[in-house]
């Protein structure tokens, strides 16, 4: 029988939801699991999302302060849900009690505050997980394990894309997402990461960027008193100012020689989420597209058949695949990829070995988002480095382990 593990969420809008859907739902996919969650208590400032989290989702208990739940004698693993601002106050209290973190990205508003959290990580030993989900789609993984074998050759062109219209109505709130006291970077912080993390997970650290940046819808709708979160619109409302990016996209210089781009949007009419990337190498090539989760394009130039992309479904045998679906061409979702999140950090708790991105990756990640910021501002090419100015140094960040 597994050990229960006390579990603490903060925030509950859909993350927060997320995770906790994925918590109950772990043992059904995973039923070795050395851990078995336990829903202690959840916080949600919004005392009715707090009481639901009791009412509906089965914690056995709420608060409307997040230090209830760090705090919380029973609690031995903390999901961070909440809005940027509070990802370093949050993360860092938890880590500081000892238990162990399950962190949204961006960890934080700034890279600055990542660097802290992680040094708090680091500081108290305990284990992390970041919410870069998109690593473990099944194709995904077997994309990755195609270009680390070297069956595409040596690489040489990569292309990353995460073009959203979740911002693209200027009737869209102006909440928390938009200010920098909220959420500190645009799209940069909010969906930067996720392309940045695949870039890096697929082929290997970034070296230096020329970035450039835009904000498109300069003013929205304040938020009507009582409303703050989510992504809802104002009719009519009063206008105040987007205070972050909705585009930015970046030239990319990898430390292995490959070169590539990169274009992020979150006001861009027409694809809705096309989170997808494009690897070129000198003995085949392949795409992928979160839109068509459980398809890779592959093109193997090995003398074999029509030249061109043939597409590959995800079957068993890829990634965690079997563990929710029994035959290729039945299809896994979004929500899937959290369940598989939680069971990885759930079982780098049992065994103190990271099988999903850690607090090292997510450092990596926003020292390149840094160096795009930066960028933004110079015009010109800017080095990967880390916080301390030193420029080569790829930190913990590039020694992964494994599954
Ligand atoms: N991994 C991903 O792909 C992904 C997707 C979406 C969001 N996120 C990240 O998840 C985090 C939350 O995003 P979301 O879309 O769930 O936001 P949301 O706006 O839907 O929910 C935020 C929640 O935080 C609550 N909250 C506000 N102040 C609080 C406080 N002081 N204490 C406790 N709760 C408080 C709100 O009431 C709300 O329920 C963000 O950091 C975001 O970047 C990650």
């Amino acid at each position: 029988m597994a050990r229960e593990i006390g579990i603490g969420t903060v925030s509950l809008g859909w993350m927060g939801q997320l995770h906790t859907r994925a918590y109950r739902r772990l043992l059904d996919h995973y039923p070795g699991c050395g851990l078995r969650p336990r829903l202690v208590i959840a916080a949600d400032a919004v005392e009715e999302r707090a009481r639901d989290a009791a009412d509906r989702l089965g914690y056995e208990g709420w608060t409307t302060d997040w230090r209830d739940v760090v705090g919380h004698p029973e609690v031995e693993a903390v999901s961070i849900a909440a809005p940027n601002y509070l990802h370093k106050p949050v993360a860092v209290a938890a880590a500081r009690a000892g238990k162990h973190i399950w962190l949204e990205k961006p960890c934080g508003r700034v890279p600055a505050e990542t660097y802290d959290i992680g040094r708090a990580v680091e500081e108290a030993g305990v284990r992390s997980t970041i919410g870069l989900m998109y690593r473990h789609v099944p194709v995904v993984e077997y994309a990755r394990e195609i270009i680390a074998a070297g069956d595409l050759g040596e690489i040489t062109h990569y292309r990353g894309y995460f073009l959203a219209d979740y911002a693209a109505d200027p009737n869209g709130a102006l909440t928390w997402r938009y200010k920098r006291s909220g959420a500190g970077l645009g799209v940069l912080g909010d969906i930067m990461p996720h392309s940045v993390d695949m870039a890096q997970n697929l082929i290997g650290p970034i070296e230096s960027v020329s970035a450039q940046k835009e904000t498109f819808i300069r003013t929205r709708p304040e938020v009507p008193e009582g409303m703050g979160t989510g992504h809802f619109t104002v009719e009519d409302g009063e206008l105040g100012t987007v205070e972050n990016e909705d585009y930015a996209g970046a030239l990319l210089r990898f430390e292995n020689g490959a070169r590539g781009t990169m274009e992020n949007s979150r006001t861009c009419v027409g694809p809705h989420v096309r989170m997808s990337f494009e690897v070129n190498g000198t003995r085949g090539a392949l795409s992928w597209d979160f839109q068509r989760l459980n398809e890779l394009q592959l093109y193997r130039t090995d003398g074999t058949g029509d030249r061109g992309y043939r597409t590959v479904r995800a079957a068993p045998g890829m990634g965690d695949f079997a563990n929710f679906q029994p035959g290729a061409g039945i299809s896994m979702g979004y929500d899937d990829l959290k369940v598989a999140e939680a069971e990885r950090f759930l079982s780098s708790i049992a065994d103190g070995r990271d099988r999903a991105a850690s607090i090292h990756d997510i450092v990596s990640t926003m020292r390149v988002v840094d160096a795009m910021d930066r960028s933004c501002d110079t015009g010109g090419w800017e080095a990967v480095r880390d916080p301390t100015g030193a420029t080569g140094e790829r930190g913990v960040g590039a020694a992964r382990e494994r599954a």
